[in-house]
């Protein structure tokens, strides 16, 4: 028994059997389905969409759940070397298709650029003119120059501890 098979967005209508995957008869058909593994529910890249008609779908068996989970409710993604319909279903199939390759030149940036001697020495005079940077500073930046101003740094939280009072003192 054949059934529709609609491809979305192009609204193309196909005649597809029940008994035979829709892989296989998808790329009977002239369309481009990616694969890897032929149609053997072990790569994953047949993955379609389905738009209506999920009534109609057959069940998916233990390799689909296996590589895209039990969530088809919320992405509605079928492996097509897996799908068998027994009714009328859209189907998106826009991920498989080619996309344009883009047409104009492609700017090589070179892998050594050369400079000129002018540039060079342009650039030397510049980092020449540049005031010497502080060797010193870097390491006590938490500290402001204010709060060392006739003060000794403390440590231990400035406390004392306090006199130790034997029992022959009391
Ligand atoms: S073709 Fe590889 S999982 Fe369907």
């Amino acid at each position: 028994m054949t059934h529709k098979l609609t491809l979305w967005p192009s609204g193309e209508v196909l005649d597809v059997s029940g008994e035979e995957n829709l892989f296989a008869q998808l790329k009977k058909s002239g369309k481009k389905i990616k694969s890897s593994c032929g149609g053997c529910a072990s790569c994953g890249d047949c993955v379609i969409i389905v738009k209506s008609g999920e009534d109609h779908l057959s069940p998916p068996g233990f390799e689909e759940l296996r590589l895209l989970g039990n969530v088809f409710h919320i992405t509605k993604e079928r492996l097509s070397c897996q799908l068998k319909i027994t009714g009328d279903v859209t189907i998106d199939i826009s991920a498989h298709e080619k996309k344009p390759i883009s047409v104009g030149p492609v700017e090589k940036k070179p892998a050594v650029v050369v400079r000129k001697k002018s540039e060079i020495e342009e650039k030397a005079a510049q980092v020449a003119a540049e005031p010497p940077k502080k060797q010193d500073e870097w390491f006590k930046h938490w500290e402001k120059p204010e709060d060392n101003i006739g003060k000794t740094k403390q440590l231990g939280g400035n406390k004392r501890p306090k006199p130790f009072k034997s029992d022959s003192e009391n």
